[in-house]
């Protein structure tokens, strides 16, 4: 028998956008080497309703490889955005029409790396000190038909103060942005590694918060260190949307609890999700994907139940050898205990 929430999640492929109002109150960070296709369609299976977000794409390749390398998904992990990099309005320009021809729900511009490679081709975060230039870029990533969103921080180096942040956000919302996700902490643009980036600015909600109260017509998504429901609900109060990284990454089923808790229905469990994701392995290890690209975002799907680490190590030990296939995600899953029940219980 199909579990209920299958049936759910296959009729998303027919998904309307214009029905996609209201689901950037929870959102997936983009997050390199993380938000794959294949992480996102298992993080579809647990959350028929979050925004997901694709690693971030440089326009550049885009405009060099093409969307074949890039842009290929599967038409359960709507709504997806696709973010892109760069700061080359007729290159972006190119990547937005891209973005709305493989049928993307929105293009996002990362406006907050702040990695040496990023800045060298001048984007990211470094584009906070250009405001005009953003406002070019979001100009020309308009008028593809799908909406565009900019993905920010609260600052720069010295320059975070509530007038610089203002400044970047009415510039530009101007050109016609209506949707900001803010990490609430400032990037070094030296010094410090992108790892550090995300760890040593003290995150400062407040300044996320002040910008919506003072601009209620611009829709703003809060980002950076949100953990826990109390966290995704508190913020909920202040702001429109969360969007959430390494927490669900690393625990994906948060992710279905905090998508149930906000939207509605019962979450599948982990071993009706791990099921339902096997058909999809099966295909594309078929189409020559290695298994570690597929079990990478399973590694952590036990976490706080028993049976985990047993999960987590077989899986770690069997699924880079060459043959490994859907057997050994089946063998795995046979190492942790079944019921709803034995799977909240604490490891
Ligand atoms: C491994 C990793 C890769 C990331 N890659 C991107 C990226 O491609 N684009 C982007 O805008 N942010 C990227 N980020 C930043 C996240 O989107 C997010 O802003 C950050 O992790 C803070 O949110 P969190 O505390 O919920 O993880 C990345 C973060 C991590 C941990």
């Amino acid at each position: 028998m199909i579990p209920v929430f299958v049936a759910t999640v296959l009729t998303m492929g027919e998904y309307d956008r214009a029905s996609h109002a209201g689901h950037r109150r929870l959102c997936v960070a983009p997050m390199m080497d993380w938000t794959d296709r294949h992480a996102r369609y298992f993080l579809r299976l647990l959350a028929p309703r979050a925004f997901l977000y694709t690693e971030m794409v440089p326009a550049a390749g885009l405009w060099h490889a093409g969307g074949e390398r890039f842009l290929p998904f599967d038409p359960s992990e709507h709504p997806v955005a696709l973010q892109l990099g760069g700061s080359d309005p007729e290159r972006l320009s190119f990547g937005a029409a891209q973005a709305a021809a493989w049928g993307y729900d929105e293009v996002n511009l990362n406006v907050g790396c702040p990695s040496d490679r990023v800045q060298a081709g001048q984007f990211g975060a470094c584009l906070m000190a250009e405001p005009e230039l953003v406002a070019r870029c979001v100009r020309a990533l308009a008028g593809h038909g799908i909406p565009v969103t900019v993905k920010t921080r609260i600052g720069i180096d010295h320059r975070d103060d509530d007038a610089f942040l203002d400044a970047f956000i009415d510039t530009v919302a101007e050109a016609g942005c209506r949707t900001f996700i803010v990490h609430a902490r400032k990037a070094w643009l030296s010094g410090l590694s992108p790892r550090q980036n995300r760890e040593v600015p003290p995150l400062n909600c407040q300044r996320v918060w002040w910008l919506k109260q003072r601009r209620p017509d611009l829709e703003v998504v809060i980002n950076g260190g949100i953990t826990d429901w109390e966290g995704v609900r508190a913020q909920l109060r202040r702001v429109d949307g969360v969007m959430v990284g390494r927490a669900v990454v690393h625990s994906p089923y948060l992710l279905a609890e905090w998508d149930h808790a906000l939207f509605g229905g019962t979450p599948p469990t982990r071993h009706e999700a791990v099921a339902a994701y096997l058909p999809y392995v099966e295909r594309q290890r078929a189409a020559g994907v290695r298994l570690p690209a597929m079990t990478k975002i399973l590694l952590g799907l036990f976490n706080g139940c028993r049976g985990a680490k047993a999960w987590r190590r077989y899986l770690s030990e069997h699924a880079p050898r060459p043959a490994a296939g859907v057997e050994v995600i089946e063998a795995a899953l046979a190492r942790v205990p079944r019921s709803r029940i034995a799977e909240s219980e604490r490891a």
